[in-house]
Formats: C-alpha cells, sequence, structure tokens
C-alpha cells in the first residue's frame, strides 16, 4: 500500500482546498491510501531559533511523516498570485538542515479557488520552490480547480464530474509517478 501524506495550504475550517484533497484521497486507486496532515502548530521561521533550540517537535514530527511517506499531494489557494505564507512557511522549516525530506519524494499539486482561474499562478511558484528542494513533483496533469464554491456542496462533497473525473485522473498518473520515481531511485 503506497502511503501518501496530503497537506492543505489552508488552514480554514471550511477550506475547500481541503474538500479537493479529501476527493483526491478518495479517488485514489487501489493501492494508495492518503492521511491527511494538520500542521497549524508550526512557528513562524526562526533561524535563531533553529539555532538555539533545533528544530520544534512540530517541525520534527512533519518532517518526519514525510520521509516515512510515499508520496505527498498538497492543495493549496493562491494568496496574492502566489503562495500562501504558512504553506510557504512549513516549507521553509523543512527544508531546513542535511537530511532533506522532499528530496526524490514524489509530489503532486492542485489548487482550488473560488476565482474562475483556480491558481494558475501559485503552482508554478510551488513548483519552483519544490524544485529547490529536489522534490519529483508530477508536471502532469495540471489540476486547477476554478469557481469552486459552486463544485463541493455544503457536506464538502464534489458535485462536479468534470472535477471529479480530473482529480481521479492526476491521483492514477501519480502512482504511476511514484513507481517511475521508484525505478529511477533504485
Ligand atoms: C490573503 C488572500 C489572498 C488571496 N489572493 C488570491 C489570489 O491571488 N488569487 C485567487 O484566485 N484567490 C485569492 N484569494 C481568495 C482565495 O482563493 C479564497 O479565499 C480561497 O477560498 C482560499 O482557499 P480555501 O478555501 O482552501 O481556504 C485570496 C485570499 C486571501 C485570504
Amino acid at each position: 500500500m503506497l502511503d501518501i501524506v496530503g497537506l492543505c495550504g489552508s488552514l480554514r475550517a471550511a477550506s475547500l482546498n481541503r474538500m479537493a484533497l479529501k476527493l483526491a484521497a478518495a479517488s485514489m486507486p487501489p493501492g494508495m491510501h492518503m492521511e491527511i496532515v494538520e500542521w497549524r502548530e508550526l512557528p513562524p521561521f526562526d533561524a535563531d531559533m533553529l539555532a538555539a533550540q533545533g528544530m520544534p517537535s512540530a517541525v520534527l514530527a512533519l518532517r518526519e511523516r514525510i520521509r516515512r511517506a510515499d508520496g505527498v499531494v498538497i492543495a493549496t489557494p493562491e494568496y496574492n498570485y502566489s503562495i500562501p505564507g504558512m504553506l510557504k512557511n512549513a516549507i521553509d522549516w523543512i527544508s531546513r538542515g542535511e537530511d532533506q525530506p522532499f528530496s526524490q519524494k514524489p509530489v503532486a499539486i492542485l489548487s482550488v479557488t473560488p476565482g474562475p482561474r483556480g491558481g494558475a499562478r501559485v503552482q508554478y511558484d510551488l513548483r519552483k520552490v519544490l524544485l529547490y528542494v529536489n522534490a519529483m513533483t508530477l508536471v502532469k496533469p495540471e489540476v486547477f480547480v476554478g469557481d469552486a464554491a459552486a463544485k463541493f456542496d455544503g457536506a464538502g462533497l464534489c458535485t462536479d464530474e468534470a472535477t471529479r473525473r480530473v482529480v481521479a485522473g492526476q491521483m492514477e498518473a501519480f502512482g504511476l509517478w511514484i513507481a517511475a520515481v521508484g525505478r529511477m531511485n533504485g
């Protein structure tokens, strides 16, 4: 069973991105399972804190969870055309140290917004940051869910058939990508 960690770029209780992450979890092909991991306890990145006390326990736990995973799915909104600060902060913490949990790790990205473009701009900024940490980010299919408020119901379930199909297709491609990265790494 492939162990997948889901990270949501929004802390909001009613987050559309968390709904999409749950849709991705439910759409996984047999042999893949996603656990959505919450990370709101992470403090703001502080190099002095790191030097004086080492990694905070919440960071250590998240780094270890990512290290153990076969892959990571990130669903994120776009904030001011870019990565939400809290998500970037989490990646900044994770990226410190010799042992790099994201290195060679398969990652899939989806972005969800109530606006029409579905986070078209945030994804390329996130891909750039994931490149630095040497993640193996799935190239295609790209998944942008725009007008998302109309695509999920009050229970957080996706009512839009096209979105369900696209997300399921991405999860299928992600399973193949994890296998390909595994072969590449021997
Ligand atoms: C600080 C901030 C900046 C935002 N900037 C953008 C933006 O650049 N593009 C966009 O499509 N939506 C933007 N939005 C709207 C978010 O896409 C919307 O709030 C979305 O629902 C957040 O995702 P969530 O539902 O997962 O919490 C912004 C929202 C906030 C709070």
